[in-house]
């Protein structure tokens, strides 16, 4: 049995995967991801810096093999992400003379970008985050390139293109900490607008970054009621719990682990406190209660990586450590303990 068969009849079990895993090239962990996960998303690849890193280039190497995947373990497949103000190249931004580009030409860039790619896979994703982290945490917008050119039309227009180029599939907006109250009330201000005007969002994603201690779980429900209450699907997009503690921000996270000699990264190391184990395994089964309770709410949760060893938190917010964030540890074995109080 597997994560998923757990969760049959609420929502999707999801998982980010990598090229290694999406090109065959590590066995052992495309078992587990056919044994545990029924929806997929690419972690980097249909990132823009990696599907278009020159103007006249794309390159869908990782794309092809991402969405062949998909089909052959019937899985639900997500598109990651078409407009983000990370990981894109500046060429994006600007003219030949190095100037910001306007309003018009870099609308028409976008959209561009958004046929070629939501285009060459239509009907093979089954649900786009469109457009990910536009919001500040006080729910105004952030002051991206593409909002100080286009303000905030450039996420409408984003959508629109989206549901032009591949009118079947889902499309999303993807953010972290959306368990604010004033982020979350500019992103479903937004939405809302969206809505009222015609232009297709089917659904809110709430990247599930949480550390052990914080957000409360009430933060959260607030933020699942509310996003259903608007209208829209609810999804847990990139769900880990960081264990060790934040520079600068020690609020909820593991004070038995000193920061400054956090432990070394090495992907073949384990060896989490017992404290912090037994956290982790609670702040799982909270979590999952949860989302249970709001399983006529919540579509789909997703981790973001499929085990420790692969965790992009051993690297955020500092570089070079060894977290333990996920529910598969580095040698590829299920933890058990967290595993049997899901349900
Ligand atoms: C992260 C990846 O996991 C890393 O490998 C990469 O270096 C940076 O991006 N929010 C998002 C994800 O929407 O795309 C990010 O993924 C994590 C934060």
């Amino acid at each position: 049995e597997g994560l998923k068969d757990l969760f049959t009849d609420s929502f999707y079990i999801g998982v980010a995967v990598n090229g290694q895993q999406v090109s065959g090239k590590v066995p052992e962990e495309l078992a587990l991801i056919e044994r545990h996960f029924n929806s997929l998303s690419p972690e980097n690849g249909l990132k823009w810096e990696k599907v278009h890193p020159e103007m006249d280039r794309y390159d869908f190497e990782f794309g092809d093999a991402y969405v062949a995947l998909g089909e052959k373990l019937g899985a639900f497949t997500i598109g990651h992400c078409l407009v983000w103000h990370q990981q894109v190249p500046n060429w994006v931004f600007v003219d030949e003379a190095g100037r910001l580009l306007g309003k018009e030409a870099l609308l028409s860039r976008m959209e561009d970008h958004i046929a070629q790619v939501a285009g060459r896979y239509k009907g093979k994703i089954d649900g786009w985050d469109v457009v990910n982290e536009a919001f500040n945490e006080d729910g105004s917008y952030r002051e991206s390139n593409w909002y100080k050119v286009a303000g905030k039309d450039f996420i409408k227009a984003a959508f629109r293109k989206a549901h032009e180029v591949d009118p079947a599939a889902e499309l999303y907006y993807n953010d972290y900490n959306v368990w604010k109250a004033s982020k979350r009330a500019g992103i479903l201000t937004l939405a809302k607008e969206m809505k009222a005007e015609g232009i297709q969002i089917d659904g809110i994603g709430m990247q599930g970054h949480y550390m052990l201690e914080s957000p409360s779980l009430e933060q959260i429900e607030q933020g699942i009621i509310e996003i259903a209450e608007a209208g829209f699907q609810v999804m847990i997009t990139e769900l880990d719990v960081d264990v060790l503690p934040r520079p600068g921000n020690t609020q909820g996270a593991d004070l038995n682990i000193n920061f400054a000699n956090s432990p070394k990264y090495n992907p073949f190391a384990n060896g989490i406190s017992p404290e912090s184990a037994a956290k982790l395994s609670q702040r799982y089964t909270d979590l999952f209660q949860l989302f249970q309770k709001h399983k006529d709410k919540i579509s789909r949760v997703t981790f973001w990586g499929l085990h420790d060893g692969r965790s992009w938190l051993n690297n955020f917010p500092v570089r070079s450590r060894t977290n333990y964030p996920l529910l598969i540890d580095r040698d590829l074995k299920v933890k058990e303990d967290v595993f049997a109080k899901l349900k």
